[in-house]
């Protein structure tokens, strides 16, 4: 596991552009996991200046995001969908055919979610997955529990998601209860993983994951120890207690 600690948000986000777009070039028609939520927009902002700039060409990309949440329609515009094509996908040159989310408002969601495995399966996986990670440690919408699920499935948020994800939305009780995420399977089957991290409110997960050797479905990050190219990307203060713990203090 690579860990990177940059100085701040914008550092992050700049590094977390340019090891993807790296991997484009080595690999023109990558197979691109992608997250929502407020950690990666920087890194999106990033990626379509780079585009604008000549540096990165999505035009063979073909991606997959990890969940939309149940019941939002594309037009919501706190859905994932919404998201996705306002900071991102509108600025650069994704071909729309390649461009895959979870349709949440799909008449058969069983349907949708076996469909959804089906394609990331013809696509050949996903070569590089980028990642947020959740304050109780969840990765996609996969929440901690007594058990976690391998492919695409219909999740429970967690109070704790609820409560984090309200500031999107005007209420907590507007935020949906349910959404579908890809599995753990299809995140740990990815050849290499980009997992961000930003701000204190990250701190303490952060350094359970990294100081603990233990992998327990409570924490479902904790199953990235397993994987063989895992690249943590997080800014100082998301990095403070797991620094605090090693004994490395930054001023
Ligand atoms: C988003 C996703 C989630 C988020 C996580 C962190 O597609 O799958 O796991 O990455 O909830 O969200 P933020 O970045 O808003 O703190």
């Amino acid at each position: 596991m690579e860990i990177i600690i940059a100085r701040d948000y914008d550092e992050m986000s700049k590094k977390a552009a340019q090891i993807i777009a790296e991997e484009i070039k080595k690999k023109p028609e990558l197979v691109l996991g992608l997250a929502t939520g407020g950690t990666p927009v920087g890194t999106y902002r990033e990626l379509v200046r780079m585009y604008r700039k000549g540096e990165v060409d999505f035009s063979r990309v073909i991606t997959f995001n990890l969940d939309e949440y149940l019941g939002l329609p594309p037009e919501d515009e706190r859905s994932y969908h919404y998201y996705m094509y306002s900071n991102f996908f509108d600025h650069v040159n994704v071909k729309p055919e390649n461009i895959h989310i979870p349709n949440g408002v799909a008449e058969d969601i069983e349907e949708e979610c076996r469909r959804y495995d089906e394609a990331i399966k013809e696509a050949g996986g996903i070569d590089l997955q980028l990642l947020g990670i959740g304050v109780n440690g969840h990765i996609g919408f996969n929440e901690p529990g007594e058990e976690l699920m391998a492919n695409t499935h219909v999740t429970t948020l967690a109070p704790d998601t609820i409560k984090a994800n309200a500031r999107f939305f005007n209420s907590e009780d507007e935020v949906p209860r349910k959404a579908i995420t890809v599995g753990l399977g299809t995140i740990m089957k990815a050849k290499k993983i980009v997992l961000l991290a930003s701000g204190k409110e990250k701190a303490g997960i952060m350094a359970e994951l990294l100081s603990d050797n233990a992998v327990s479905t409570k924490v479902p990050a904790s199953f990235l120890l397993l994987h063989p190219d895992v690249t943590i990307v997080m800014d100082e203060e998301a990095a403070q207690i797991y620094l605090e713990k090693k004994g490395e203090v930054r001023a």
